[in-house]
């Protein structure tokens, strides 16, 4: 069993996820987050996984964090997302 962070991403590459070019998403995780498929991040605080099919090919490209699902996710929306479970929200809405 691997270990997982205090927040678990799961993105979707499932078909109907993948065409909508989810893996720009899933490759923006791995560059911010500096860890690939199966790692966790240095301070523990996200992990990283892939599914087939989360079962909301509707809100394709899906994204969950936890038990929260994104749907529509581009790499922004996953940064800004991210940014805020990792308590960063104040620095990304900087003015
Ligand atoms: S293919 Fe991604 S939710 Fe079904």
């Amino acid at each position: 069993m691997k270990p997982r962070g205090d927040h678990n991403i799961r993105i979707c590459l499932g078909t109907a996820c993948y065409v909508k070019r989810v893996e720009e998403s899933l490759n923006k995780i791995k560059d911010t987050l500096k860890i690939d498929v199966g790692d966790v991040t240095e301070d523990r605080k996200f992990s990283l996984e892939t599914v087939r099919c989360l079962g909301a090919c509707g809100l394709a490209p899906v994204m969950v964090i936890d038990e929260e699902t994104y749907g529509a996710v581009t790499p922004k929306k996953v940064l800004e997302i991210i940014k805020e479970y990792a308590g960063e929200a104040a620095v990304s809405n900087k003015r």
